[in-house]
């Protein structure tokens, strides 16, 4: 078990294209093992391999019903229809966002094994895996956030930490 410091926006790497896994290696297991124990350690809800410094195309994610481990990540497909929600994210610790998304994608991937997955997801989770896609693109909420304000101006927020 090993968790990682997270990296937040002022660091280069962050804003880098992370490359494709060819192979699953048992680094990639220890890999997922330890951005696992790193999201949960900070109460996030999704992360991202670059967050923790690794130019690798892996996230994970967990909105409270399981963990979601994907490999080599894409969106294949999303809805037209978009809604706004604040977003946090665990690169960005002193800010929030109102971002606009697709309230719906298929994500399709590798798991752990290496075998194909196709997940749909709608709504919170799949806003995260927007999220955390996006973060293998090199953006942040920053980017697509319409307004973008203080942590501490918000008296309450749903959901957690991406
Ligand atoms: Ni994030």
């Amino acid at each position: 078990m090993a968790i990682y410091r997270i990296l937040t926006e002022s660091e280069p790497s962050l804003r880098e294209k992370a490359r494709p896994v060819p192979k699953i290696t048992p680094n990639i297991h220890k890999l997922l093992d330890n951005m696992a124990d790193t999201m949960y350690n900070a109460k996030g809800v999704g992360l991202a391999a670059p967050q923790i410094g690794v130019g690798k195309r892996v996230i994970i994610a967990d909105i409270g019903e399981g963990l979601h481990e994907l490999i080599n990540p894409v969106i294949v497909s999303q809805s037209v229809e978009e809604e706004y929600e604040v977003e946090g994210c665990l690169s960005v610790p002193e800010r929030l966002g109102d971002v606009c998304r697709a309230v719906s994608v298929v994500l399709e991937g590798q798991n752990r094994e290496g075998e194909a997955l196709r997940i749909e997801a709608e709504g919170y989770l799949a806003r995260v895996f927007q999220h955390e896609t996006d973060h293998l693109d090199g953006l942040l909420f920053l980017d697509r956030a319409d307004e973008v304000f203080l942590r501490t101006d918000v008296e309450d927020m749903d959901g957690g930490e991406l």
